[in-house]
């Protein structure tokens, strides 16, 4: 464990046990000689890492990855049933909602125990309360019971007393969210502050901005495990990436289609690098949309037609063979016709493409196929921070300055 580790989790795992047969009778237990049956299942799983002081660590995963059990193990709430964590400095912790909260107790009690649970001594709460009362901003509430209080109400009091511990490493599940959107500045703005003083901050999150702008590292987990960890814009982006789901490759699904049908387009394609059927690719990927397409009988100059929108319906491109000047003198039979792209600029999301095969005077239509084909666009080359298109510039400084990278290391030097 290096000087400057705050956190270092060397192994662990954990496990819960899941006892399944609640509705047994007594007699049925009696026969087992009372021992209940359960299944094992590790919530947690062989799971390394570290985190270092001052550092702002975040936690990302599906549902059920096991991110809040590995706090709780780290906040030694739960024990983990292998492997060794190790803490420096003083430990706060918020977890799930008003956990640590007694409902039938009021604001000013839950402060006290909740306070001294965390290691303050009386006085220290004493001096402490106004501040506490203050930042979550409940004066009018304080002495209520806390069942009565909203969860944003519960989130605050419970950052306000975790905060005022005055902890060495920062513990927080989730719960920010819940708080409205001046209470969520607070945060921010405490957060910031506990940076500057080299505390450690670690945080499970499902709001990717805020993990992606606020964290130093960031770790993701699947199934319990340990997927991978880094820079946050790497990890996160990867994160998002996956959680796209697969779509499948047809062009049954056309919202609407209309067309007198002499030619038919019978297939709509977006073929990725690999050189298949895809309907997932990457910014800067080479791909070609390919359409197949039946002309029942001898069709002059067909103009074939693409367009695409983003998910949100902006219109973000159209091309067509007549203003490529690519027009056919006729078609026959069944064939197709590629439009090839050597570097899709396109920057991640979702679109949807809409295909047309029309007359030369493109007045009317043989078939339209609108929004007949969904993609997805996953963070490729070149990496761009927003909006629809990738437009692959590059930035220059003048006079040439001494440029920082990143907080944390890297280790390829290909982004
Ligand atoms: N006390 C418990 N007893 C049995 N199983 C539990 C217990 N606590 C958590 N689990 C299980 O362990 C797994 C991991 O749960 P955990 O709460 O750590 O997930 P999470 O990553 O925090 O999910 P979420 O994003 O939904 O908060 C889940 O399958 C959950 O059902
Ligand atoms: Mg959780």
């Amino acid at each position: 464990m290096s000087s400057e580790s705050a956190v270092v989790v060397d192994d662990v795992s954990k496990r819960f046990r899941l006892y399944s047969e609640r509705n047994q009778s007594l007699k049925a237990a009696l026969m087992r000689h009372g021992r209940a049956r359960y299944e094992e299942f590790w919530a947690v799983r062989e799971v390394s890492l570290e985190i270092k002081q001052g550092a702002t660590y975040g936690l990302v995963g599906e549902n059920g990855s096991g991110k809040s059990t590995l706090l709780k193990c780290i906040a030694k709430i739960l024990r983990p049933d292998r492997g060794t964590i190790r803490t420096t400095g003083k430990l706060a912790a918020l977890l799930e909602l008003g956990s640590g909260f007694h409902p039938e107790l009021s604001g000013r009690e839950n402060v006290f125990l909740n306070g001294s649970i965390l290691g303050l001594s009386k006085r220290e709460l004493t001096s402490r309360f106004d501040e506490i009362v203050g930042f979550a901003g409940l004066e009018q509430f304080i002495d209520q019971p806390v069942k009565n209080y909203s969860s944003g109400m519960y989130v605050r009091l419970g950052f306000s007393v975790a905060i005022n511990v005055d902890p060495d490493v920062l513990l927080v599940d989730e719960v920010l969210a819940v708080g409205d959107a001046v209470f969520q500045r607070r945060c921010q703005e405490k957060f910031s502050e506990f940076r500057r003083a080299g505390k450690t901050v670690v945080v499970v999150s499902h709001a990717m901005e805020t993990v992606r702008t606020m964290c130093d590292e960031v770790a993701w987990l699947e199934h319990g495990r340990l997927l991978r960890t880094g820079r946050p814009d790497e990890v996160v982006d990867a994160y998002v990436d996956e959680g796209r789901e697969d779509r499948e490759v047809s062009s049954e699904q056309a919202e609407s289609r209309w067309g007198s049908g002499e030619v038919r387009l019978s297939a709509v394609q977006l073929i990725g690098p690999a050189g298949q059927p895809t309907t997932h690719v990457r910014t800067g990927d080479p791909v070609t949309i390919r359409l197949h397409y039946l002309a029942r009988k001898r069709i002059a100059q067909p103009v074939f037609g693409l367009a695409m929108e983003s998910l949100e319906g902006v219109y973000v491109w159209a091309h067509n063979t007549r203003d490529a000047q690519w027009v056919p003198d006729a078609i026959e039979g069944t064939g197709s016709v590629d439009l090839t792209i050597d570097r899709l600029m396109l920057q991640p999301g979702t679109f949807d493409l809409t295909a047309s095969v029309v007359t030369y005077d493109t007045t009317h239509a043989y078939d339209f196929l609108r929004r007949c084909l969904r993609f997805d666009v996953d963070h490729g080359t070149p990496r761009e921070s927003g909006g629809l298109v990738a437009l692959g510039g590059r930035w220059g400084f003048s006079p040439p300055t001494v440029l920082v990278v990143a907080a944390t290391e890297t280790t390829d030097g290909t982004s």
